[in-house]
């Protein structure tokens, strides 16, 4: 199955998208994660999209969608994958359709006001990209990674103003995009408001997995 994660920053993509994977057993490709990657290993392309990152822009089209493409032709996408965070812009979703299908377009809504208390709270594994919440969703241990032991981080981007910055980037650049699969009879839609449990069950119902 190919399955697109929508939602707006702070949505719960990144968390929901662990359920799903676990329960379709297909990669996630996360294009937020790739490009983090890109700049912690001081790459070309993590040169580029850096700047645009840290101030809440999306990064140009033609950077991501070639990364996107390159990682769906590896073996391990041959049963599908679950893509958090592209397409961004209807022109990605475009592009996409050129190389692959899509069997879902998944949004996760949540208001502006909670993604803004989501932000401040989140906590992420620098490097096996978990992702926790200080009150709602808190590690084992204070600070530390459950997965992988690493030491948890802020995210750049979690500055609050960063934060609104990508809320304005989201609403006019795309929630187009959710139209684009409304269009072609694609998507789904869940309210991202309760646990995180919650949504995971409202999630699987509506994709009709075992809950
Ligand atoms: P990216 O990393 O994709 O960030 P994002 O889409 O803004 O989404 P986030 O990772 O911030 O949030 P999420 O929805 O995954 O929420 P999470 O599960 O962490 O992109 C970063 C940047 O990269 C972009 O700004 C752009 O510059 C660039 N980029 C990436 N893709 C691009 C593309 N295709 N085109 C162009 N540029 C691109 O949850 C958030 C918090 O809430 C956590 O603390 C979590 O524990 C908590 N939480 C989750 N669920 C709940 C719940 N139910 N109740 C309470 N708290 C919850």
């Amino acid at each position: 199955m190919k399955l697109i994660l929508l939602g707006a920053p702070g949505a719960g993509k990144g968390t929901q998208a662990d359920f799903i994977k676990a329960a379709l057993k297909v990669p996630v490709i996360s294009t937020g994660n790739l490009l983090r990657e890109a700049i912690a290993q001081g790459t070309e392309l993590g040169r580029q999209a850096k700047s645009y990152m840290d101030g809440g822009k999306l990064v140009p089209d033609d950077l991501i969608i070639g990364l996107v493409k390159e990682k769906l032709a590896s073996h391990d996408c041959e049963q599908g994958a679950i893509f958090d965070g592209f397409p961004r812009t209807v022109a990605q979703a475009e592009a996409m359709e050129s190389f692959t299908d899509v069997d879902a377009a998944l949004s996760i809504e949540v208001p502006d006001e909670a993604i803004v208390h989501r932000m401040a709270g989140r906590r992420t594994c620098p490097k096996c990209h978990a992702t926790y919440h200080v009150e709602g969703n808190p590690p084992k241990v204070e600070g530390v990674c459950d997965k992988c032991g690493e030491k948890l981080g802020i995210r750049h981007d979690d500055d609050p103003e960063v934060v609104l910055q990508r809320l304005e980037v989201y609403h006019a650049q795309t929630e187009p995009v959710k139209e684009h699969y409304a269009q072609l009879g694609k998507l789904r839609s869940v309210e991202g408001i309760g646990s995180v449990d919650e949504i995971r069950k409202r999630i699987f119902d509506t994709l009709g997995l075992n809950v």
